[in-house]
């Protein structure tokens, strides 16, 4: 009988996509991958460092699976429990520490080696040696060792190009958890596109902390995020690519180009800003200026005037006074996001801002935090009411929230409900939106009278266009 495998998945898309690399390499040495965990002989959470309450998540999950495994013991089965991603890579031992049922710790650069530390915990297990702890950043990439992809993600895929991150803002994380920045070859990233594409894929996501510093080796030179959008173009059978996510001072003129060039890539990019104060934007090491900003923002939208704007913010970041959030105010109501995360700064051991003067109350944070999404969520409606009564493609992902629904994402990234058949996932399909809301829209399949309509709708939102 084959060995099941549980993979729980917390944080952004790069950890779905590792945690889809993780099933592959598991189901090379048999592991079948099951929705829950009391059927799995393995359980692996796949962490997220970023703020709190993400890795607060894995420790209760911990305590779940705790009961879990002896349950398991007690019916003379093992179980394998295995903490992946950003927080294994972060808190390493200590986990084990804290958990000590747990038996595998393993990083985001290698997880690749999953098989043979799993198959160690299961003859440790009799001994009741350590855990394994594997940390490490490997000279060789992990994508030397993984296996080619063997389930299909679907309508939509994620293709993680680059990894790590050189910047150092002064709140995050991933330069210690991901460790330095790195892009994959080109050859070896369109070899992946058209595997998934021959899989299913119509639309894909390329990935990377800091997507846009992208330098993949390309013959004797390298090509740039612009250069490698323009290459996965000429797969046949790819209708859309997108990126995500990208740091403002790493927009050359060649990926704005391929915004104004290249029809499949759609007009949405996650372009996080994290505050409107230049004195916040210095203190945070963020390498730009509001103003470096909005001109960023305006050499895209010259070139693909759709384009729809998404943004992080932190609140009450060190020394964050309420002038500097009024200023964070002003450039959210000037830009015009389509969409926005917003988040509480929470300081991250490690990072020069945990140790910063001036951290500000939580009650402060959190009146900030309310002020922010309030008008972030009125942004957003005010966006989405545009496209009443349009007509856009929509790209069927998944089966909708309620039975008869299904969900798909519009051109600009919007979620668009409609009820309909399961046959229409992974289908691309025009639709007249009929209602929309700050967070999705509604609509209904669109019959074209024979001509085909081409970018149908192309509102244009933001007093810098
Ligand atoms: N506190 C709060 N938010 C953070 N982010 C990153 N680090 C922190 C932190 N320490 C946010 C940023 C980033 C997003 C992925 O998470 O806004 O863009
Ligand atoms: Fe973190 Fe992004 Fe700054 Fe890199 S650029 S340190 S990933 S916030």
């Amino acid at each position: 009988m084959s060995k099941t495998l549980f993979i729980k998945t917390y944080g952004c898309q790069m950890n779905v996509y590792d945690s889809a690399r993780m099933v592959d390499v598991m189901a090379a040495h048999g592991y079948r991958r099951v929705s829950a965990p009391a059927s799995a002989d393995v359980v692996i959470l796949n962490t997220c460092h970023i703020r709190e309450i993400a890795s607060e998540k894995l420790f209760s999950e911990l305590g779940r699976l705790r009961r879990h495994k002896s349950e398991r013991a007690a019916a003379g089965e093992d179980t394998i429990i295995a903490v992946a991603g950003c927080v294994a890579q972060a808190e390493g031992g200590e986990i084990v520490r804290r958990a000590p049922w747990v038996d595998v710790v393993v990083g985001p650069q290698t997880y690749h080696r999953l098989p043979r530390l799993v198959a160690r915990a299961r003859a440790r297990a009799a001994g009741g040696l350590a855990a394994l702890v594997d940390t490490e950043f490997p000279l060789e990439s992990k994508f030397d060792h993984l296996p080619e992809e063997s389930a299909s993600q679907g309508a939509s895929a994620y293709l993680t190009v680059q990894e790590g991150c050189d910047k150092f803002c002064a709140f995050c994380v991933v330069p210690y958890t991901r460790g330095a920045e790195s892009s994959r070859p080109v050859g070896e990233v369109l070899a992946e596109a058209r595997r998934m594409v021959a899989a299913g894929a119509r639309e894909i996501v390329l990935l990377g902390q800091n997507v846009n510093a992208y330098h993949g080796a390309f013959g004797a030179g390298e090509l740039g995020l612009g250069g490698l959008i323009r290459r996965l173009d000429a797969i046949e059978g790819l209708e859309r690519i997108r990126y995500t996510t990208s740091h403002p001072s790493d927009v050359d003129d060649d990926l704005v180009l391929a915004h104004r060039d290249v029809e499949r890539l759609m007009p949405f990019l996650h372009l996080p800003i994290q505050s409107g104060s230049d004195r916040v934007l210095l203190a945070m090491n963020r390498r730009y200026r509001r103003d470096d900003y909005r001109r960023t923002v305006e050499r895209l939208r010259r070139a693909r005037p759709d384009l729809a704007l998404a943004s992080d913010f932190i609140v009450g970041f060190p020394g964050e006074s309420d002038s500097d959030f009024e200023q964070t105010l002003a450039l959210v109501r000037d830009v015009g996001f389509a969409q926005a995360y917003s988040f509480k700064y929470s300081p991250r051991s490690g990072t020069p801002a945990a140790a910063a003067e001036g951290q500000v109350p939580d009650d402060v944070k959190s009146e900030r935090l309310a002020r922010l999404q309030a008008l972030i969520g009125a942004e957003q409606a005010r966006y989405n009411a545009l496209f009443v009564g349009t007509v856009l493609d929509v790209l069927f992902d998944r089966a909708g929230r309620y039975a008869g629904q299904v969900h798909g994402r519009s051109p600009h990234m919007q979620s668009v409900h409609l009820a309909g058949p399961d046959r229409l996932l992974g289908t691309l399909r025009p639709v007249r939106i009929t209602r929309s809301g700050p967070n999705s829209l509604a609509g209904v399949l669109h019959v074209r009278d024979g001509r085909r309509e081409g970018r149908s709708a192309r509102p244009v939102l933001g007093g810098l266009a």
